[in-house]
C-alpha cells in the first residue's frame, strides 16, 4: 500500500517500475483499446501495475483504470481504496477476473472485512458506477467511476493479483515481497 495524492494535474511518476521482460511502456504512452482517456497516471512500484485516473476534487468523482501487465489470463486482480486505515481490512475493492469457460470478464466490487476474504461481491461504502474489465495482450484492466467524499485529496490505496482456481474460485494471493508491498 502507499499514499496516492489525487490532483487535477499529472502526478510525478515513479522511475522504479520493475519488469521481467525489458522495458514496460510508461503509463503516459498507454492507449486504451476502448477509447477511454484519463488526465493522470502513475506507474505503481510493484506488480507491473499502472493507475490511470481523472479526479474532480469538488465533486469527489474519480474515474479510474487499474491496469496490470504481464499477467496470465487465469488470474484475478483487485485495486482498492481504504478510506479508514492502511492495509487490507476495510479496503473498498474493485475486483476482476476472466471466466475460464466463457472468456467473459467479470468485474465487481467487494468490501473487504476479513483477511480470509474470498473477495465475494458486496457494495462499497461509496457509490461506484460503470465497473468493467478487459483482458488484452497479457494485461488485465478494471475500469470504474467512484464517488469519494468531496474535497478528498489523499487516499490509501492497494492492489493485488492472485490465481484463479478450479470453478473460477479466487485463490489466495502470494505472500512474497511484492504482494505485501502493494
Ligand atoms: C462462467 O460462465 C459460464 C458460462 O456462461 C457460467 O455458467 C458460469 O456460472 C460462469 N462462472 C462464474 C464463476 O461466473
Ligand atoms: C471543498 O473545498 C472548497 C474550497 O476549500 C470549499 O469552498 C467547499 O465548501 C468544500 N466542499 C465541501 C463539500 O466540503
Amino acid at each position: 500500500m502507499c499514499f496516492l495524492f489525487l490532483s487535477c494535474t499529472p502526478l510525478f511518476t515513479s522511475a522504479t517500475t520493475t519488469t521481467v521482460q525489458g522495458l514496460q511502456p510508461r503509463c503516459e504512452s498507454h492507449i486504451f483499446n476502448n477509447g477511454k482517456h484519463y488526465r493522470s497516471c502513475k506507474d505503481l512500484p510493484v506488480l507491473d501495475s499502472f493507475l490511470h485516473f481523472s479526479y474532480a476534487r469538488e465533486t469527489g468523482v474519480l474515474d479510474v483504470a487499474y491496469r496490470h501487465a504481464n499477467l496470465e489470463s487465469s488470474s484475478w486482480i483487485a485495486w482498492a481504496i481504504n478510506p479508514t486505515k492502511k492495509g487490507m481490512l476495510g479496503a473498498q475493492a474493485l475486483v476482476a477476473y476472466r471466466n475460464s469457460t466463457s472468456g467473459v470478464m467479470r468485474a465487481y466490487t467487494s468490501n473487504i472485512n476479513s483477511y480470509a476474504t474470498m473477495l465475494q461481491e458486496s457494495p462499497l461504502s461509496f457509490r461506484v458506477t460503470q465497473v468493467s474489465a478487459e483482458y488484452l495482450d497479457g494485461e488485465m484492466t478494471i475500469f470504474a467511476t467512484m464517488v469519494l467524499p468531496p474535497n478528498t485529496t489523499v487516499v490509501n490505496h492497494l492492489w493485488q493479483d492472485g490465481p484463479l482456481k478450479e470453478g473460477d474460485r479466487l485463490g489466495m494471493h502470494a505472500m512474497s515481497g511484492d504482494h505485501l508491498k502493494s
